[in-house]
């Protein structure tokens, strides 16, 4: 029996083929992000469909078809998908990071009132959360927004490819503004907010309850049987399932183009005071999650765009990693979501000098992305959570370096699961569940770490020396450029 886990990221699709012998195959399909305008981030639903549609046939290219049962999809999450009568889709969806609708996130905040926001859905809207877009379709493209007969996310416009079924699942929708997060359905008032409806929006359901089957045309071109397909969930809720992330107080930090800190936890309690969101865990249960913009992204632009390298060994090696060269980076490359919620601060550094090398500069990006997780962890603690060890997944874990520099940042321990695919992987194990099939408790009770990175006393000591400075930089930046 085979499962299909399918992570729809901001940059490529990747899918994973797990069968009783654990993951088979894994395959990436890269795709174009466009930024029409500064702050702004748009995909093509066509293009995360082609590429997903011939990967899934790379993928099942060696094995007998047949055998596939499920198929499960994580996806990026908050990005507004809009579809006309015909199911066709009406303009390039608008993504989690884009940061156009910063008007209608204050209107959100100030006007209808964080208190408001979160008695109705948990959270304070931020401005890539799914509700403001869907505003600013309204005042900026009244003709689109007329045309608007369904309103899903990314992976939802997968899930509705393979099936014909218009639906989302809660851990996705939970990162929409609409959904009253504490009760696992739509807010009313929302809506009304917002200015859609009920019908416009997808049917509801648990991320591993499955949702239909592939359609038979599809079915017949992919040279499979009867194939169920889950609701899947947003990547992070994917990612922590695939991480074994399920237990009250468990963490996970996925390293990927954004950064998260992932807290699942049995209950849903709301939280009035900070910028960290209260969502519905895939698992049936809920979450508290802070989401950086830019994480592994900021290294990859500054190794492959800046310095015109992709050998990410070179840019850190020989590098004396105790030395204190007093140079500081701040990640707010697109903007900031958590802790900040500010979409117009950007990035810097702060500290150059004569003696300052390029090395210096690469490494100081790793350790900026690293303050901010801890200012993200320390807000979570705050909340009365503790934080003691965390799993780890995401693109940036394969960098060593990194790892160490981040647990000797945060003082916690951090365990490399051994399979690092988080949300491909934990999106099969959804649809094995639906499916009735214990692979899915089996791989979260047997999850396996390959390595624990531990804090180094010496970096840790010089670290918290330079988070001080870290955690004054942003407020001071702020007051400079919005006196
Ligand atoms: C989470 C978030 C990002 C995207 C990236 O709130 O916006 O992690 O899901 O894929």
């Amino acid at each position: 029996m085979y499962y299909i886990g399918i992570d729809l990221g901001t940059s490529s699709v990747k899918l994973l083929l797990l069968g009783d012998e654990g993951v088979q195959n894994i395959v990436t399909r890269e795709y174009a992000v466009s930024y029409p305008e500064a702050g702004w981030s748009e995909q093509s639903p066509e293009d995360w469909w082609r590429e997903t549609l011939s990967g899934i046939k790379e993928l099942t290219r060696d094995i007998d078809k047949k055998l596939v049962k499920g198929i499960g999809i994580g996806g990026q999450m908050h990005g507004l998908v809009i579809l006309d009568e015909n199911d066709n889709v009406i303009r390039p969806a608008i993504l989690w990071n884009d940061t156009r609708t910063q008007k209608e996130t204050d209107y959100l905040n100030n006007v209808i009132g964080k208190k408001r926001l979160v008695d109705m859905t948990g959270n304070i809207a931020f401005a890539g959360f799914t509700a403001p877009k869907i505003m600013w379709v309204r005042d900026n493209e009244p003709d689109n927004f007329k045309r608007i007969s369904k309103i899903m996310l990314p992976k939802d416009y997968i899930v509705y490819r393979l099936t014909g079924k218009h639906c989302t699942d809660v851990s996705d929708a939970s990162g929409m503004l609409l959904l009253d997060v504490e009760n696992r359905c739509w807010s009313e008032e929302m809506l009304k907010i917002t200015g859609i409806t009920k019908e416009q929006l997808p049917k509801l359901y648990e991320s591993y309850d499955i949702v239909g089957e592939v359609l038979k045309e599809i079915s017949d071109e992919l040279g499979f049987g009867k194939v169920n397909v889950a609701a899947g969930a947003g990547d992070n809720a994917a990612a922590a399932v695939g991480t074994g992330t399920v237990k009250n107080g468990d963490c996970n930090i996925s390293l990927g183009t954004s950064g998260t800190v992932f807290v699942a936890c049995d209950n849903y309690k709301a939280d009035y005071e900070n910028a960290i969101h209260n969502f519905c865990h895939a698992n049936g249960a809920y979450h508290y999650m802070a989401c950086m913009l830019s994480a592994a992204s900021c290294n990859k632009w500054w190794l492959e765009d800046i310095i015109g390298t992709d050998d990410y060994t070179e840019a850190y090696a020989d590098y004396d990693i105790y030395s204190d060269n007093g140079l500081i980076f701040l990640p707010y490359m697109m903007g900031e979501r958590s802790p900040h919620n500010d979409a117009d601060i950007r990035g810097m550094f702060y500290g150059l000098g004569m003696s300052t090398t390029r090395k210096d500069m690469s490494v100081a990006i790793l350790e900026g992305v690293a303050f901010a997780l801890k200012q993200n962890i320390d807000i979570i603690r705050s909340m009365g959570i503790d934080i003691n060890k965390s799993r780890v997944c995401g693109g940036g874990t394969k960098n060593k370096l990194w790892l160490k520099i981040m647990a000797s940042v945060l003082g916690i321990e951090l365990e490399v699961p051994e399979n690092q695919e988080g949300a491909s992987f934990g999106a099969a194990l959804l649809a094995a569940k639906g499916s009735g099939d214990a692979m899915y408790d089996n791989a979260i009770d047997g999850l396996k770490i390959k390595e624990v990175i531990t804090p180094d006393k010496r970096l840790t000591e010089k670290y918290a020396r330079k988070y001080e400075l870290f955690v004054k930089l942003y407020p001071a930046v702020k007051s400079a450029i919005r006196p």
